[in-house]
């Protein structure tokens, strides 16, 4: 949708004014359209009947210009970070319109001087320091609904693929594999697992993580989550188990997906202690913020199996760049020189591989984890689940 109104917005460019305010100014593109408001102009300077509003990293602001350009002057700056901002938007900007690329800490709100108010375009926030913008008065907004049902959609296909191994199956297919007869059909679908009765653990139970939660069930998961901030009885809405710590959700899930929003309590709670309370062999999956996992232990994991496979959607450092991964991460990587497997499932150590073979998500039992603090509620008894550590018999049917 908004490819298609990005066309409009280029014609609309066409037919407005735009103009750099100095030369050289190469981030800044300032368009004002020369209208009428029926509400007269709203004072922002001498110089400017119309506030300034500032788009201030990407180009897409497809959706907003047409509501922005009868009433406002709109800088695009595509900047990354507030030093490419132009000083005349620092000093005028009222209004702040702005993607996940950027961060705005204190010190860069401090250089904002008439700042009132930051619009993210999207839902996560933890890329704008709120309680700095509070102290200067600038209030912080949020899109909440903003694809939800989207990120949902690619968490399930991500989990389906760490399962069903899908986008391997299909490489292998495109490279020339053939497949002919049974055991070269279980060869090829060796490690692929079976969905039905396995536990998926959603980390977060918000907006997006119901939207995963409701699919999942779908799909046969036995679906638990872990959120400590929502009122209780929330799990028999959705017919789903609660879990009161993290710990606890660790234990008994095959594959974990995060779905809390990043901020200063959960910074790397994907972490080398947290991963070894995950069951050996179990899948990790990521499309909400990449500061929630130490990707470098992440890497130690993935390299000697402890966790099987993970897709991650959102990086610690963004724009994801593979050389710039930790080692075990490359090493994972189907295709990457480092990749052990040169270019199939990512089984980087050959334990895992050959458990793999041997027909099993290797989710094998392990000892109960040590005693943690729960807060104001019990825990819930995970040894009791016994079911779920049991090693479940390879789903070799693909048809
Ligand atoms: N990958 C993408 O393109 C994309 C797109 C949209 C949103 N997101 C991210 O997805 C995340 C979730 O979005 P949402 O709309 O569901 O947000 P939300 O605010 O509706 O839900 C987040 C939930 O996480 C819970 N939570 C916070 N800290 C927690 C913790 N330490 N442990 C367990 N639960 C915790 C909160 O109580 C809340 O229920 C956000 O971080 C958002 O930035 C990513």
């Amino acid at each position: 949708m908004r490819a298609g109104v990005k066309q409009d917005l280029n014609d609309h460019v066409r037919d407005v004014l735009a103009s750099d305010l100095t030369p050289g100014a190469s981030h800044l593109h300032i368009f004002t359209v020369r209208t009428v408001s029926i509400r007269g102009p709203i004072p922002n300077g001498p110089m400017h009947p119309r506030p300034l509003i500032a788009l201030l990293d990407g180009r897409d602001c497809s959706v907003e210009m047409p509501i922005l350009k009868d009433v406002a002057t709109v800088a695009f700056c595509d900047a990354q970070s507030t030093t490419e901002i132009h000083e005349k938007v620092l000093n005028e900007a009222v209004g702040a319109l702005m993607w996940h690329s950027i961060t705005l800490t204190k010190e860069d709100l401090e250089k904002f001087k008439s700042l009132r108010v930051i619009v993210r375009i999207g839902s996560g926030f933890d890329n704008v320091d709120v309680k700095a913008a509070g102290e200067f008065g600038i209030a912080v907004c949020n899109v909440p609904g903003y694809g939800v049902e989207e990120v949902a959609d690619s968490t399930i296909c991500l989990i389906l693929n760490l399962y069903r191994r899908t986008y391997w199956l299909a490489n292998m297919v495109r490279e020339g594999k053939k497949v002919s007869g049974p055991e070269s059909l279980r060869e090829a679908a060796a490690g692929s697992a079976r969905i039905r009765g396995d536990t998926l653990g959603i980390v977060g139970l918000g907006r997006v993580g119901q939207a995963v939660a409701l699919r999942a069930k779908v799909f046969g998961f036995n679906v638990i989550f872990y959120d400590p901030y929502l009122p209780d009885g929330v799990e028999k809405s959705l017919g789903i188990t609660r879990v009161y710590t993290l710990q606890d959700l660790l234990f008994q899930s095959d594959c974990v997906s995060l779905h809390c929003n990043l901020n200063e309590h959960n910074h790397h709670l994907i972490n080398d202690y947290t991963i070894k309370q995950m069951r050996p062999g179990a899948f990790l999956v990521n499309t909400a913020r990449g500061g929630l996992v130490d990707e470098h232990a992440l890497a130690a994991a993935l390299k000697d199996g402890r966790v099987r496979a993970a897709a991650l959607d959102v990086h610690e450092n963004e724009p994801f760049v593979l050389s710039q991964t930790p080692g075990g991460m490359r090493y994972a990587f189907p295709g990457y020189p480092e990749s052990m497997n040169g270019g199939g499932y990512p089984f980087p150590n050959p334990a895992a591989t050959v458990g793999a073979m041997g027909g099993v998500h290797s989710t094998t039992p392990h000892d109960h984890p040590p005693p943690v603090s729960h807060g104001a509620h019990p825990p819930t008894p995970h040894s009791t689940e016994t079911g779920n550590h049991m090693s479940k018999p390879e789903s070799s049917e693909v048809h």
